[in-house]
């Protein structure tokens, strides 16, 4: 019997190239896994009329984590029954942290010498999904509760302390101070109890200039959840793109690890997308299920084949999912 049980979803668009290259990947590198399939996303939905069924809940449910590829939301009114297929995951079970790390890696017109990681709040905030039109006006509620920004807060200043010990607090309490507010002060009268903890505050809009101005000045950084999604595709942007950017969703029983990219309609089919970020996803999830050798040697390996070649056009090279992904079992 293999050591571990990965439930394993391709989701919708390039989930379908970007996960079985990244199972081919961890077969080679000799990670002792068995795979449970499941389904989610709008691909789905419209078969079926749901986003996530019951087999992938229990899929996930009985396996040690799970592995996302994308999944797709329509932009414009939502059809009926349909909700986003990873939000609902992250609710679901409760996967409040989003942790993305971005490290500078060896690709043409990356910063140099980043190394920073950005703790999303992933249940909250405007991403509840409550909003409600009446005639000409149009409301979106946004939720945060002191347990969730302790929780959050709580995560991200252990992270930090097993880092530089340097936390940034990003927020919008200037002009939120009721929810912004009850974030940033929670978090702060947590880092207090922290002794050693540097802890410093950024309000959002700096913060977002302040990473392309200077990106090193940062460890970690914690906010809320839209603040989150934005400002970790800006990161990603830093040090070569969606292309290679990663991210676990956390929580205190389960883990689903995906990569901070979507599922690209636009070169979807096309077997051109690059499968790294989620190469770095299960990366991230190697750490967690404790298998760190097998983690840093595919590290390695994907570093080896960004640095010498051969690079996806994403990162200016002509080579194809295919290729690369070859190209990182020969450096295994
Ligand atoms: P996207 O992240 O799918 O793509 C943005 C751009 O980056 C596109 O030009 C795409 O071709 C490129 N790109 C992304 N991943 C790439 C890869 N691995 N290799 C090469 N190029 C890559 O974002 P977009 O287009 O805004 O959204 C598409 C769909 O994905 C939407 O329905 C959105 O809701 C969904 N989405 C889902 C996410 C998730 O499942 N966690 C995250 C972000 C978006
Ligand atoms: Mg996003």
């Amino acid at each position: 019997m293999a050591k571990y049980r990965i439930c394993s979803i391709e989701g919708d668009g390039i989930g379908h190239e970007v996960i079985p290259a990244t199972r081919r990947m961890l077969e080679a590198a000799g990670f002792d896994a068995e795979y449970v399939d499941a389904e989610a996303g709008y691909e789905y939905y419209l078969d079926h009329g749901t986003s996530v069924p019951q087999a992938t809940y229990d899929a996930v449910e009985n396996t040690h984590a799970t592995l996302f590829g994308a999944a797709t939301s329509p932009t414009g009114e939502k059809p009926p029954g349909f909700s986003g297929a990873i939000r609902h995951l992250r609710q679901k079970y409760g996967l409040y942290a989003n942790v993305r790390p971005t490290k500078t890696r060896p690709v043409p017109g990356a910063y140099e010498n980043v190394d920073l990681v950005i703790v999303r709040e992933n249940t909250q905030g405007l991403y509840v999904e409550q909003e409600r039109r009446y005639g000409d006006t149009a409301i979106a509620d946004t939720v945060i509760t002191g347990e969730a920004s302790l929780r959050i807060g709580k995560y991200a200043a252990e992270l930090a302390m097993k880092r530089d010990k340097r936390l940034t607090v990003v927020h919008k309490a200037n002009v939120l101070p009721v929810t912004q507010g009850l974030f940033l002060n929670t978090i702060l009268d947590h880092c207090k109890t922290v002794e050693g903890l540097s802890v410093s505050t950024m309000i959002v809009d700096n913060a977002a200039m302040q990473l392309v101005r200077n990106p090193r000045q940062f460890d970690v950084m914690v906010m809320t959840n839209m603040f989150g999604d934005i400002l970790s595709d800006l990161a990603a942007g830093l040090v070569g793109g969606l292309g290679i950017a990663a991210s676990g969703n956390v929580g205190d029983k389960f883990g689903i690890f995906e990569s901070v990219h979507g599922s690209a309609p636009d070169i979807a089919g096309q077997g051109i997308s690059n499968p790294t970020a989620t190469m770095l996803a299960a990366v991230l999830m190697l750490d967690e299920l404790g298998d760190h050798e097998t983690a840093k040697r595919i590290d390695n390996a994907v570093n080896k084949v960004l640095t010498e070649g051969p690079r996806t056009r994403d990162l200016g090279g002509t080579a194809g999912t295919k290729e690369f992904t070859d190209a990182v079992i020969a450096a295994l």
